[in-house]
């Protein structure tokens, strides 16, 4: 909490997006015959599911187990989460009636999540817990593709095509996106990560008109919740400096950008990242030194979080994830006060 804020930490603090996952036996043994959305809405599986990287790895933050479209369910859209493919929406939503049936969900859609927010808060003790929620555009995208797309070509074609009705779903997304970030925050979790993984299919114009006032709208929000705030997306160079603009205190930054060049995008704010999580696959020297690097790079910031530049990929060796947090802490200790 103190790097998001930009002040001195005692060493780097390191967790990992994705960092419960298939990446883990233990998880891969509890999620045996329960499907990814049920295993979502099962408190006590969401706190140990949670718990697990931070047992085995040491890092310093635990991400509540969940998923971005979990809200968009509760608000009663009908989809799965496939194994291997992601999202996938039953009906897509193309046009302005099936805009207008996605309903804002209430705490009470949700109720699932705030027990296990309150679970895992009195589990965790000092460790913060983060919650986390997709931004307007990302679940925009899987409502209208109706599932993982590499164009975003029906996406565009509707935010260029009709952008009034673009901006209502969009807006109506932001809403939802707060209310859940609300329930989390309410609840106890200490930070919040937006997730608008696929915002850099956008050129920044096109980010700044069509989604930086709905992304706006969700961080602005929580504002006054005292809770640093996270935002993250994959592909983002020439983004960092408008997802920053967009209400954030720390910038997650993927691997493709130096973190000493995000730095000098993101006007003072702390950021997040950006080791390759490919790079893990590597014998260990290379990924000591890969690391090295990213908190050599992270040093011209006013706070750094080490993270991976995306989520851990399924076939990581759990070892090499504890051998990194170590290796994390050791390397950047500051002999600040903790
Ligand atoms: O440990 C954590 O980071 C917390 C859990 C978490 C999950 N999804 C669990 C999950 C978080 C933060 C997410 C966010 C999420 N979900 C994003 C944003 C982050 C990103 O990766 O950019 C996106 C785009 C999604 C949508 C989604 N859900 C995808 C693309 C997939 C992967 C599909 C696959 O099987 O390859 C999912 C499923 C999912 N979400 C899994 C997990 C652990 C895998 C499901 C399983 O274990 O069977």
């Amino acid at each position: 909490m103190r790097a998001c804020r930009g002040l001195d930490v005692p060493h780097t603090p390191v967790w990992f997006m994705r960092q419960a996952g298939r990446s883990l036996p233990e998880y891969r043994k509890i999620r045996e015959g329960v499907g990814m959305l049920e295993s979502c809405r099962r408190p006590e599986l969401v706190t140990e599911i949670t718990l697990q990287p931070v047992r085995r790895h040491g890092v310093d933050a635990a991400i509540l187990f969940s998923d971005i479209v979990v809200p968009l369910a509760a608000a009663g859209v009908d989809l799965d989460i496939v194994a291997g493919t992601g999202p996938v929406v039953a009906q897509p939503v193309r046009t302005a009636d099936a805009v207008d049936r996605l309903r804002v969900i209430t705490a009470d859609d949700v109720d699932f999540v705030a027990r296990a927010v309150r679970l895992l808060v009195a589990e965790l003790g000092d460790t913060p817990l983060i919650g986390f929620a997709g931004a307007p555009f990302t679940l925009a995208s899987y409502l209208i593709e109706g599932g993982p797309s590499r164009t975003y070509a029906r996406t565009k074609a509707m935010m260029y095509g009709d952008p009034e009705l673009w901006h209502r779903l969009l807006s109506r997304l932001a809403e939802i996106t707060l209310n859940f970030l609300r329930v989390q925050v309410s609840n106890g979790a200490s930070a919040v990560q937006l997730f608008d993984s696929w915002a850099g299919a956008l050129s920044e114009a096109d980010y700044r008109r069509y989604v930086l006032p709905h992304s706006t709208a969700v961080l602005s929000g929580l504002a006054g919740a005292g809770v640093p705030r996270i935002h993250f997306g994959v592909g983002t160079a020439m983004l960092l400096g408008a997802m920053g603009e967009a209400g954030a205190d720390v910038v997650g930054v993927d691997w493709r950008t130096p973190l000493d060049r995000a730095v000098a995008a993101v006007d003072g704010r702390a950021v997040q990242g950006n080791l390759d999580p490919a790079a893990l696959f590597a014998p260990w020297p290379v990924v000591a030194q890969e690391t090295q690097r990213v908190l050599a790079e992270g040093r011209a910031a006013r706070g750094h979080v080490f993270n991976l530049g995306h989520g851990v990929l399924p076939d990581t060796d759990p070892d090499v994830l504890t051998r990194l947090v170590e290796l994390v802490h050791r390397d950047s200790e500051t002999g600040a006060a903790a």
